[in-house]
């Protein structure tokens, strides 16, 4: 089977880890054989947008339906604005195509040191999946700044949450499912309920509501943010799956990734659940300007993001049979590819190694071709 993927490198290292994983995803098929990438590249990016004025053109986003997924590498860069980047691509993106699920997993890898001392002796103790409100709260954009030159001293921004009910509930049932195809079977909800009293309260209502339909089969419970911040550094082994909004959860997602070793390993996926439209993958962290240009930044959370694809496409409904299986395993062996890497100590230096982005794909595709 040939899938689509449409590219979109953006910003800084964005790029390097897009094309590393570009060539980690060519040896992947060329090894089994059941399934093809035809990939196309979109130059989405700042420098694009300081001479043109945008970043997807009119229409991008809505073309970017016509392929089954969507790899994204990083975009934003220090001389346009953070807000201009992240609202004209990667919010868009999400919110057009239903990627209501950002599915955030954490480990350490074998070979990688986490500065949590509990889990020096244990680093099974860090096995986390965080799935993060990907459509509304926080992040809806709504809210202004008063018109007030005249009087700058006073002015007044407002920034508005919307939580809704179908909202909540969605990504709840999705968080509760997650946590169901988990051995530890345990779903901790986050919210800030005790300060905020009007949205986050309805996601405790709502939570509640969907967990009885769970009732016996997934423990939970729930944390306010604050206290989870020092539950995932004191007791890491008491959490598995967790599901918390836009903000906290990317917030508590970046810690995650920094307990687990380094950010530069976290992958994550916008899922569309209903598979209406593409999905999208791509590690978590940014375009990295410092280390930009360097050949320095590491691949393996741009991997991490291309098994995640691989497997959700195996789902795809048209793609059961021996061909999904056949993918599942695909993602399986690319996981392991990486974590025999970070065995043998090929690292970058965010995790403590002395090799570049090239020595890390070169190591990864070695061991996908099965050398
Ligand atoms: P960042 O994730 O780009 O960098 C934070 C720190 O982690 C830096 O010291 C960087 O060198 C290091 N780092 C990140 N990825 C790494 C990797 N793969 N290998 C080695 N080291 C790595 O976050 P920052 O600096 O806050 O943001 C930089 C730009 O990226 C901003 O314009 C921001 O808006 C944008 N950004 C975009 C995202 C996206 O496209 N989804 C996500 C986060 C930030
Ligand atoms: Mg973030």
């Amino acid at each position: 089977r040939k899938f689509s993927i449409v590219c979109i490198p953006g910003d800084g290292i964005g790029v390097d880890i897009t094309e590393a994983a570009v060539q980690v995803l060519g040896t992947l098929s060329d090894t089994f054989g059941t399934f093809t990438f035809q990939f196309t590249t979109l130059d989405w990016s700042s420098k694009n947008y300081r001479q043109r004025g945008y970043y997807a053109p009119e229409g991008g986003v809505e073309g970017l339906k016509k392929y089954d997924a969507i790899y994204f590498g990083a975009v934003g860069w220090p001389d346009v604005p953070d807000h201009i980047s992240l609202w004209q691509m990667i919010l868009p993106i999400r919110t057009t195509l239903n990627q209501y699920a950002n599915v955030r997993p954490t480990r350490i890898l074998p070979g990688t040191v986490s500065p949590l001392s509990a889990c020096a002796a244990d680093p099974s103790a860090l096995d986390w999946v965080i799935v993060r409100e990907n459509s509304e709260g926080e992040y809806s954009g709504h809210g202004g700044t008063t018109p007030s030159s005249a009087h700058a001293a006073h002015t007044v921004a407002t920034e508005v949450s919307i939580f809704t009910r179908v909202g909540i509930a969605r990504i709840v049932r999705f968080a509760f499912e997650t946590a169901l195809r988990r051995p530890r079977r345990t779903l901790t909800m986050v919210t800030k309920s005790n300060a905020q009293r009007h949205g986050m309260v309805l996601w405790d209502t709502v939570f509640y509501e969907v967990a009885r339909e769970y009732d016996g089969r997934v423990a939970y419970d729930k944390m306010l943010v604050d206290a989870m911040t020092v539950r995932m550094v004191t007791r890491p082994q008491s959490l598995d799956t967790i599901v918390a909004t836009n903000l906290h959860a990317d917030i508590l997602s970046d810690l995650a990734a920094a307990l687990s070793g380094s950010i530069g390993i976290a992958p994550s996926s916008n899922l569309d659940p209903s598979r209406t439209y593409p999905s999208m993958f791509e590690p978590i962290h940014g375009s990295a300007p410092d280390i930009a240009g360097q050949g320095i930044a590491n691949p393996i959370g741009a991997f991490w993001s291309a098994a995640e694809m691989v497997r959700w496409l195996a789902g795809a409904s048209d793609g059961e049979g021996l061909g999904a299986e056949s993918m599942v395993h695909a993602a399986d062996c690319l996981m392991q590819a990486i974590a025999n890497v970070t065995e043998q100590g090929v690292k970058t230096r965010d995790l403590g190694g002395k090799s570049g982005t090239k020595e890390v794909t070169d190591a990864a595709k070695k061991r996908n071709a099965g050398a």
